[in-house]
């Protein structure tokens, strides 16, 4: 049975979506050893404890770079009590250090809204907008140094419509994020890949 950390800092729909797909067993053979948040108001958190599950508040004390490095150590502490072996983040709004990605080496996911390497950063679906594009969508990968940067496991897209706003257009992709989370979580706990310069590839 491998074992997932989650990380979030929001509301926790694509945890649930990971959760859903265990259930379901679109995910097979893992389990959710832990729920984190640096934010202890997300209601993630909240939904994880009322699945039962074990829902932990780290919040960074401090500012600076000692603090940030401190709040990571923590939360790195934690996933390896819990025995983790696969790290998703799920609207986990921090950059991650580099301890923190060389600790959990090739074994940290993420999500991000957007068609990687289009529009990194915050307000991704707001950044599609002002930029025109035509299609739209969302990116699993893994996370390495460097923000929204990490090899592409899968991608999903959306069309933009003509009427689109920011609100609907992340309605529309978040959708999406909901199937390709589990799927890219799936496909990597089979461990039937390999990478190739970036290039993840199924064996
Ligand atoms: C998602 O859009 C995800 O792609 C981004 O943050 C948002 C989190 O939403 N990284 P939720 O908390 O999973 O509902």
């Amino acid at each position: 049975m491998r074992r997932l950390g989650i990380l979030l800092s929001g509301r926790g729909s694509n945890f649930l979506a990971i959760h859903r797909a265990i259930a379901d067993g679109r995910i097979q053979d893992a389990e959710i050893a832990v729920v984190i948040s640096n934010k202890p108001e997300a209601g993630g958190l909240e939904a994880a404890r009322s699945l039962g599950l074990t829902a932990l508040a780290i919040p960074q004390e401090g500012k600076g770079q000692a603090a940030r490095q401190a709040h990571d150590a923590r939360v790195i502490t934690a996933l390896s009590d819990f025995n983790v072996d696969l790290v998703c983040l799920a609207g986990y709004m921090r950059i991650i250090s580099p301890a923190f990605v060389a600790a959990f080496s090739n074994r940290i996911l993420n999500i991000h809204p957007s068609l990687l390497p289009a529009f990194p950063g915050l307000d991704a679906q707001h950044q599609a907008l002002e930029y025109g594009v035509k299609v739209a969508g969302c990116t699993v990968h893994f996370v390495d140094e460097a923000v929204d940067h990490g090899v592409i496991v899968l991608q999903k897209t959306v069309p933009v419509l003509d009427d689109d706003t920011a609100d609907t257009l992340s309605a529309r992709v978040l959708e999406q994020e909901h199937i390709a989370y589990p799927e890219a979580i799936s496909y990597v706990l089979s461990g039937r890949f390999h990478i190739v310069g970036r290039r993840y590839l199924p064996l």
